[in-house]
């Protein structure tokens, strides 16, 4: 019985992974993603990239990561914006709930106005230092401002998570990074986790490149040609109709500042 079900269990690893194979990485092997950069912008298309670091440290690891996804991104044509959460004016979440209803957050300050760029945007790229295993407190208080999962905010968007680490936890920083991708519906090109001691820029000046580079090549060909993920499609799928979807429509007037921003977004 047991090998039985050791057997399914290895059965169905090997049809995941031969899907993510299929549908993630293969494309790439084959195409120039350079060439089809320059078509999307012949076709006068403008692809913009929010780069957004939760790190208090604007030239820390972190910082250092991004921006070098940042040149990646721009020498491939993209306009992008890189923001510092630290710089930012940026309240905690109250905990009022009264946005679901509103749309809108009571705290008028930066938060909402970076999330109206993230809607305006093509691409983010969420990068963030581990804390005790954790988001930094930067990020987590964006994460609670920013409309991420009720609101649907990532809905079409392409996304890179990043956590950087000296030592341990950084494994589930991406994972928490991974997971509101997810809930939010947000399609996932790549994932970056970085572990160098504790404000070596260098090393990772030197040992990230490559990675950086097939990272950024992922978002822009997802985005060029509006790539399907279908695992976190399905995954989506079921979160939001069964999860997501029932809560909100119970809730009815209460959050319909929610429903009122699917209609917008044609979800829902
Ligand atoms: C308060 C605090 C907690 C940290 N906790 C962890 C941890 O749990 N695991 C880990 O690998 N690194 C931990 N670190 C190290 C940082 O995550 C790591 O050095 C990161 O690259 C720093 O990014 P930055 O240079 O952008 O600030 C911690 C650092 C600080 C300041």
């Amino acid at each position: 019985m047991f090998i039985f079900h050791l057997t399914k269990y290895t059965y169905l690893r090997v049809c995941v992974t031969c899907l993510q194979l299929l549908y993630l990485e293969l494309p790439e092997l084959y195409h120039d993603v350079r060439t089809y950069t320059s078509v999307y912008f012949e076709k006068g298309g403008i692809m913009k990239i929010l780069i957004i670091n939760g790190s208090p440290r604007t030239k820390g690891v972190t910082a250092t990561v991004l921006h070098m996804m940042e040149e990646e991104l721009v020498s491939r044509g993209a306009d992008v914006e890189f923001v510092n959460l630290s710089e930012i004016k940026m309240s905690h979440c109250l905990g009022c709930c009264r946005c679901y209803t509103t749309g809108h957050c009571c705290i008028d300050d930066d938060a909402e106005v970076l999330s109206k760029r993230i809607a305006d945007a093509d691409g983010i790229v969420l990068g963030s230092p581990t804390y005790a295993s954790n988001v930094s407190g930067l990020m987590k208080d964006y994460i609670d401002r920013g409309h991420f999962v009720i609101e649907q905010l990532l809905h079409g968007k392409y996304c890179i998570t990043m956590a950087t680490g000296e030592n341990y936890g950084n494994g589930d920083v991406l994972k928490i990074l991974n997971n509101l991708v997810l809930f939010s519906d947000g399609k996932r090109s790549a994932k970056i986790k970085i572990t160098v001691p504790f404000g070596d820029t260098n090393t990772v000046r030197k040992n990230t490149k490559e990675i950086i580079s097939r990272s950024a090549a992922k978002l822009i060909l997802g985005i060029k040609n509006k790539k399907i993920y279908p695992i976190q499609m399905v995954c989506h799928f079921v979160i939001f109709n069964l999860g997501i979807k029932p809560f909100v429509k119970k809730k009815q007037d209460t959050y319909r500042g929610v429903t009122e921003k699917w209609e917008s977004m044609g979800i829902g």
